[in-house]
């Protein structure tokens, strides 16, 4: 499907140093020694992909995992690969404590344009009960180190509710980061993963779940403090200054195309969903052997493109053009504007279903053509219901045989 953010390339690096204690990706501790052997994999892989889809590439984006635990340039060998355009974006997720000068230095010359940085919090305290290994001066010091080889976007990722963090350590936490050279903040609410030592602790009663009030409270006041330091909201979690939006999340939500490139990591294309096997050695294996590491494809059937369309349209400030959708759908929004969970309005974009009667997906801001009152999106209220108001709306949908 295309969007109005062109094709993209989400590259899996499953490494880290440690596990933290509430996650669960796709991440190995004790597998350096696959490394060069991984990169070889991605880099042979990326060349296939790009013999098969020559198309533009105008956004890559490297997550994990942590890719800065690869040699840099390694990584710029990757980058190379996938051929993409001049003036693409090209994110590289990094974990504070494996970010040096050096390497923002060459990920600056191999075309890294965008940092995203796995902070969580800015408490020492906080830091440690989640697991992490970093400090508030070691962020401060990478963040400076990205700017400073000219890196031109920087994001931090939060994370609020953990048991241990107060009210105030959060506002202090969230005020640090926007006090740094960023232009996007992305605040994740902690969820409590199965499996994860912190899903143990819960599950054993010596930690506490998070307050879904607690969260409720931290969250508005993320939109409170970043409105104030010029971020504005455009996605459920993530705010950025003008210019500073991420196009490769961007193009996910509006349903674009990407490749995938990595163990475990999921793509779609053409009306596909699919995704890598999982682990790094049967990604190596899978790529040197028959040469296609794809696990599993689903085509998407109709009912999966409403359901997508209103899921992933409605996370973003745009929210979804619900022209032409049934009767009953746009009943329950305007019943959802009334208790003031959706608003409406706004600027439209080409119609959500095509001339088959299908959703389309190339529904966003910048492409919108006027006003439009059967556009709607989430008030601050109904960011923090989110889920409701969806399963509210999809409840209505066709079931698409
Ligand atoms: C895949 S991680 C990669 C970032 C990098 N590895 C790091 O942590 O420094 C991306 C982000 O997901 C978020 N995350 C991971 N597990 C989470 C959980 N259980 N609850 C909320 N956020 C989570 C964290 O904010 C993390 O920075
Ligand atoms: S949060 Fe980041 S650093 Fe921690 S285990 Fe997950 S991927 Fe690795």
């Amino acid at each position: 499907m295309s969007s109005p953010y062109g094709t993209g390339a989400y590259v899996h690096i499953p490494f880290c140093e440690r596990r933290c204690d509430y996650c669960d990706f796709a991440t190995w501790t004790d597998r350096s020694h696959l490394m060069a052997a991984y990169v070889d994999a991605c880099v042979s892989h990326a060349q296939a992909l790009r013999r098969e889809h020559p198309g533009a590439i105008d956004h890559v984006f490297f997550g994990g995992g942590t890719p800065s635990l690869l040699p840099p340039d390694d990584l710029g060998r990757i980058v190379d690969a996938l051929q993409p355009t001049p003036d693409a974006e090209i994110t590289v997720e990094v974990n504070p404590d494996s970010f040096s000068d050096r390497h923002a230095r060459v990920y600056a010359a191999s075309g890294v344009n965008r940092i995203s940085m796995g902070v969580q919090s800015m408490d020492d305290e906080v830091l440690v009960a989640l697991g992490r290994t970093h400090n508030r001066d070691n962020v401060a010091q990478a963040v400076r180190a990205a700017r400073g080889a000219g890196i031109e976007h920087v994001n931090v990722d939060l994370i609020y509710g953990s048991p241990v963090e107060s009210f105030r350590s959060w506002i202090a936490s969230v005020s640090a980061a926007l006090s740094d050279d960023i232009d996007h903040l992305s605040c994740y609410a902690l969820t409590v993963e199965p499996g994860t030592p912190l899903g143990a602790s819960v599950a054993a009663g010596t930690a506490r779940a998070p307050d879904d009030d607690d969260q409720a409270a931290k969250y508005e006041a993320i939109d409170e403090l970043c409105e104030s330091a010029g971020l504005s909201w455009y996605e459920i979690s993530n705010w950025a200054r003008p210019g500073g939006e991420c196009r490769h999340n961007q193009n996910t939500w509006a349903g674009g195309n990407y490749l995938a490139v990595g163990a475990a990591a999921h793509g779609f294309m053409d009306g596909a969903r699919f995704w890598n096997v999982r682990t790094p050695e049967r990604y190596i294996e899978a790529v040197s052997t028959t040469g296609d590491p794809v696990a599993v494809r689903v085509p998407q059937s109709l009912q999966d493109r409403y359901v997508e369309t209103l899921m992933l349209g409605l996370r973003t400030r745009t929210g979804v053009d619900l022209a032409g959708w049934p009767d009953a759908v746009i009943q329950t929004a305007a019943d959802l504007v009334d208790i003031g969970l959706l608003v409406a309005g706004g600027r439209s974009a080409p119609p959500n279903f095509d001339q088959s009667g299908r959703p389309s997906q190339t529904r966003d801001a910048d492409s919108c053509h006027g006003a439009d009152g059967q556009r709607f999106s989430l008030t601050r209220r109904g960011r923090l219901l989110a889920s409701h108001v969806m399963s509210e709306l999809a409840s209505h949908l066709p079931d698409g045989r």
